[in-house]
């Protein structure tokens, strides 16, 4: 997926935008990103970088000096629910229990073997694709109840 296709970095425009391109947007960009994508993988903050005008080494500075900011999912699979509004009035609460019950841990959390870590996002920018799942950077749309489950059951 590249910024151009993915509409997770339109969120993160979107959010530049609004503040002007400003150096000072670094910090609210990079929480929307982490809000968006579930946390700061490379790509991301050099997109930041390169829309921000600012070097690469600041970005990355920032993002590692914050603990609430993370650069990797700590699991080896990635599913990221988005629990937008769009997303949650078309049941993304109902996926959350039932992806939290398969892996046996919360959002924000990996599993104890490090296989899959599951977070929530506030909108990855496809709301008419609700209910939406990104898993392993491959987001799934109009997703019901088992094709989530079905879904899950691929990666453990
Ligand atoms: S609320 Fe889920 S994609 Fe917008």
């Amino acid at each position: 997926m590249t910024p151009q296709t993915d509409d997770r970095y339109k969120m993160v425009e979107k959010t530049m935008k609004k503040l002007g391109y400003e150096k000072g947007a670094l910090i609210e960009s990079l929480h929307t990103a982490q809000e968006t994508f579930g946390y700061l993988e490379n790509d991301v903050l050099k997109f930041i970088s390169r829309r921000l005008k600012l070097p690469y080494s600041k970005v990355y500075g920032v993002a590692t000096f914050y603990h609430f900011f993370r650069l990797k999912p700590k699991g080896k699979h990635t599913v990221v629910v988005c629990t937008g509004t769009a997303c949650y009035i078309k049941g993304a609460n109902k996926i959350v229990e039932a992806l939290e019950k398969k892996f046996g841990i919360k959002i924000g959390e990996t599993s104890k073997d490090n296989l899959v870590s599951l977070f929530g996002a506030r909108c990855v920018g496809s709301c008419s694709l609700a209910p939406i799942v990104i898993y392993d950077n491959k987001p799934i749309g109009n997703l019901t109840l088992d094709d989530a489950l079905e879904n899950a059951k691929e990666i453990l």
